[in-house]
């Protein structure tokens, strides 16, 4: 199949360009700059440019489907949380709609509970407006992500390694972190799924479902003690992650400390279907090397 993979450089992109590679699938990458030396071709499509169904169609006239990776932590100028997460997405669906393309949408768990983060509600009206417009289009909703490259994940290995952490009080809510290159390789197994046997949503999570302290235990890296973990008030917490978004500094962002809250964990786990095998858990054994346990000084 002729695949076009928008966001394939960013880090669920590579791994699902390289999972849909080794199948044997002609790939293709959509970017917000083309670049025609890159190993895979990128192809110039912005999705915040792209907001009506026409724009879309000279760039699906020779793709058999479409995955898209794209997403923003934050807004920049004309790259707006509206236009990228969802009107760009709405217009993209309607245009494979239109040609019968199989349309694969990477979102995100958690989304479904009210949130006062806008980050958090494009996304979920991405997904209804996606759904509204392409009725048999895929949406994919993965937990948090570890792997190499992603800004996220570096963070939180960097922060892993810390002597002393600062966690929001209230980042509770169960984490079942997955492997992003599973990620990628359940994608490319969707991408080619005969159409009565694809789910039109799928929820994927690693094994283990843990809050961010002990997701950060399994991260540390063997041979250091037990870090001090210190739990943030609420206040102080939010304090911050509005500094985080207007700085543009880290992943904490309002969405985040939002998203910390509740759980990220797949309300039903079609990672092991899908990869033919059950997901990998995300780091080494803390408890094997004693650090598990309640590491929590609690301020709030
Ligand atoms: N990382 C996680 O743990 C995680 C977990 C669950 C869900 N998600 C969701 O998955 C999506 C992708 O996450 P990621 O970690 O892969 O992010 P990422 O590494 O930042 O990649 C984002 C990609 O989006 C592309 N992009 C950004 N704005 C664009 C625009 N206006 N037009 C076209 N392309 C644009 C970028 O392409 P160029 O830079 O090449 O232009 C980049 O390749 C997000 O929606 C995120 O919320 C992520």
């Amino acid at each position: 199949m002729r695949v076009l993979v928008l966001g394939g450089r960013g880090f669920i992109g590579r791994h699902v360009v390289a999972a849909l590679r080794q199948r044997g699938h002609d790939v293709q990458i959509g970017g917000r700059r083309a670049d025609a030396t890159a190993p895979v071709p990128v192809r110039a499509l912005a999705l915040h440019r792209l907001l009506q169904p026409a724009d879309w169609r000279a760039a699906l006239a020779e793709v058999d489907a479409v995955v898209n990776c794209v997403g923003i932590l934050r807004e920049r100028w004309a790259q707006t949380y509206a236009r990228v997460h969802c009107q760009g997405p709405a217009a993209l669906a309607a245009a494979c709609a239109e040609r019968g393309l199989r349309l694969v949408h990477v979102s995100a768990l958690g989304l479904g509970a009210p949130a006062r983060s806008r980050f958090i509600r494009s996304k979920r009206a991405g997904e209804q407006a996606l759904r509204a417009a392409h009725p048999d289009a895929v949406i994919v909703r993965p937990s948090l992500l570890d792997g190499e490259g992603g800004f996220g994940a570096r963070w939180i290995r960097r922060v892993a390694q810390w002597p002393v952490q600062l966690l929001p009080g209230s980042a509770r809510g169960q984490i079942a972190a997955l492997q992003v290159s599973e990620l990628g390789e359940v994608i490319a197994a969707l991408v080619a799924a005969p159409g009565p046997g694809c789910p039109r949503e799928v929820e994927l999570g690693g094994p283990d479902a843990l809050p961010m302290s002990e997701l950060l235990l399994r991260l540390r890296a063997p041979g250091r003690g037990a870090p001090l973990q210190i739990a943030l008030p609420a206040w102080l917490a939010r304090i911050g992650s509005h500094v985080c978004d207007l700085l543009h500094f880290s992943p904490f962002s309002f969405g985040h400390l939002e998203l910390m809250g509740r759980a990220n964990v797949p309300a039903t786990n079609a990672a092991a279907q899908w990869l033919g095998r059950p997901p990998a858990p995300v780091g080494g054994c803390a408890a094997a090397r004693g650090l598990a346990g309640p590491a929590l000084e609690r301020a709030a």
